[in-house]
């Protein structure tokens, strides 16, 4: 047998053609090759150290992927589908630059925990590039709140008008929402970050390996602790998958804010025009097309998780070739985010809040009766009778089409005789600066909340 032959000689048969393609993986992981590389050459540098092969086996093997590398970043890298994946790919053209010494590449290693390795890599890599884009939309975010800190909108429960809100106050919300995405991918980092080599096809190796030198050689911060799991384990992809769904949940509904925010019905914001289209057939309108998409993408990332989860489990230890599943769904995942996430940042940079028509809105309807209830209750009444007299005096306002600040005071009193004309002083600034509790809306909170938020954003605490 020639040694190419020799060396593709992992099968005993050709594959039945029925299977054709289902085994290939090479079109979705060649984007692996910077991890694949760099852990080779970490792999062949420890195998050197410990005697295992020489210093110029180490130098040449060395050499052949640095070859390789610029190959594939120029372009001109023999891709061969038939050897299925970009490990296989990567050592085949390493036997064709160096020859028999390429066969040693291989040596106390396996596909098995090769290719955990290249994946905790890569996912490291993308948590981090995730992080910096929440970062980013975050920024984002705290510049329009901060740039319309006096702007009073109707807060919602129910989608139902509830009580007066700063709009800086419900930019803080996802101020929020997004740390915890930047804390969840951190905490998906860190369970990449156990180092695999070592554990071979699934039972460990027998060589005196340094599995502790490739660790630190590659940025990990530790090596696993169980060869079974560590060749069968992907938590780490389906934590990567479960931070991405929730953070896409929470870019879903701030889109949906925006959506409906941008319609005539509640004329609050303005999208602008890069981020939204025309009808083909109604001139007049423009659609949120981009906060639409973001929104509709979130069926795909939730699909990505439950997908993989279910591939897994029922897989019996250790590895088993389902769990090449994981790429698609983890690249899916990632590149759906990582695009949502860009384009998201321009879309709130770009936004602008109708500040006459807002404020029109919150100062009508009947966003003050908790106020009404609640000076009552300064009167002396129980919350749940000033609730009940609230209740009747709202009816007969939506009866007659009004408002609150258009009842006179007789009609007040006909409700209750507590009612003096200090009802009047109710207003939607008395309204807000009421909730001066630590998270509440009052203009003094929210400005602190701004300060700590920027503070928190800028402490480098992520990197
Ligand atoms: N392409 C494979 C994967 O992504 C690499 C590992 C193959 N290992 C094996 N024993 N066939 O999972």
């Amino acid at each position: 047998m020639d040694s190419s032959k020799q060396r593709d000689n992992f099968r005993m048969k050709e594959l039945s053609e029925a299977v054709g393609d289902m085994t290939v993986s090479l079109h979705f992981d060649r984007r692996l090759y910077k991890e694949d590389i760099r852990g080779s050459k970490a792999h062949v540098a420890m195998l050197a150290r410990q005697g295992i092969i020489t210093d110029d086996d180490n130098q040449k093997i060395r050499g052949g992927l640095t070859e390789i590398e610029v190959e594939i970043e120029e372009g001109s890298f023999p891709w061969r589908p038939e050897l299925e994946d970009i490990h296989m790919n990567i050592e085949r053209r390493l036997y064709e630059k160096i020859g028999e010494t390429s066969g040693k590449l291989h040596t106390a290693r396996s596909r098995n925990d090769q290719v955990s390795l290249d994946m905790r890599m890569f996912v490291k890599e993308s948590c981090v590039q995730i992080q910096s884009l929440l970062i980013g939309l975050q920024r984002s975010l705290l510049d329009l709140a901060e740039s319309n800190q006096q702007v009073v909108i109707p807060g919602y429960t129910h989608l139902q008008k509830a009580q007066p809100v700063l709009f800086a106050h419900h930019m803080l919300a996802y101020f929020e929402m997004f740390d915890r995405d930047c804390v969840r991918f951190g905490q998906t980092k860190d369970s990449a970050d156990v180092m695999p080599l070592g554990s071979g096809a699934l039972a460990g190796l027998p060589y005196d390996i340094d599995r502790e030198y490739v660790a630190k050689e590659l940025g990990f911060s530790r090596i696993t602790a169980n060869s079974m799991d560590a060749v069968s384990d992907r938590d780490f992809i389906i934590d990567f998958l479960s931070a991405a769904a929730t953070c896409s949940m929470h870019l879903s509904r701030l889109a949906e804010e925006f959506i409906l925010w941008s319609t005539e019905e509640f004329s609050m914001v303005n999208i602008s025009d890069e981020y939204t289209t025309g009808s083909s057939i109604m001139p007049q309108k423009r659609n949120p097309d981009f906060a639409e998409i973001a929104r509709g993408k979130t069926g795909r990332v939730f699909g990505n998780l439950i997908g993989f989860l279910t591939t897994m489990k029922g897989l019996p230890l250790t590895y088993n070739r389902d769990m090449q599943e994981d790429k698609e769904s983890f690249f899916d995942s990632y590149d759906t985010l990582y695009s949502t996430l860009s384009a998201f940042i321009g879309m709130v940079d770009g936004l602008s809040v109708k500040d006459d028509e807002v404020r029109t809105s919150a100062e009508g309807g009947l966003l003050l009766a908790t106020d009404i209830a609640d000076y009552l209750v300064g009167k002396g009444l129980t919350f749940r009778e000033s609730h009940y007299i609230v209740g009747q005096i709202s009816n007969y306002v939506l009866s007659k089409d009004i408002s609150f600040r258009d009842l006179t005071l007789e009609e007040y009193t006909d409700f209750s005789e507590i009612f003096e004309k200090d009802v009047y002083e109710i207003s939607v600034h008395t309204s807000l600066n009421s909730r001066d509790v630590p998270g509440g809306t009052a203009a003094n909170r929210v400005q602190d909340a701004l300060r700590e938020s920027r503070l928190r954003l800028e402490s480098g605490r992520f990197e």
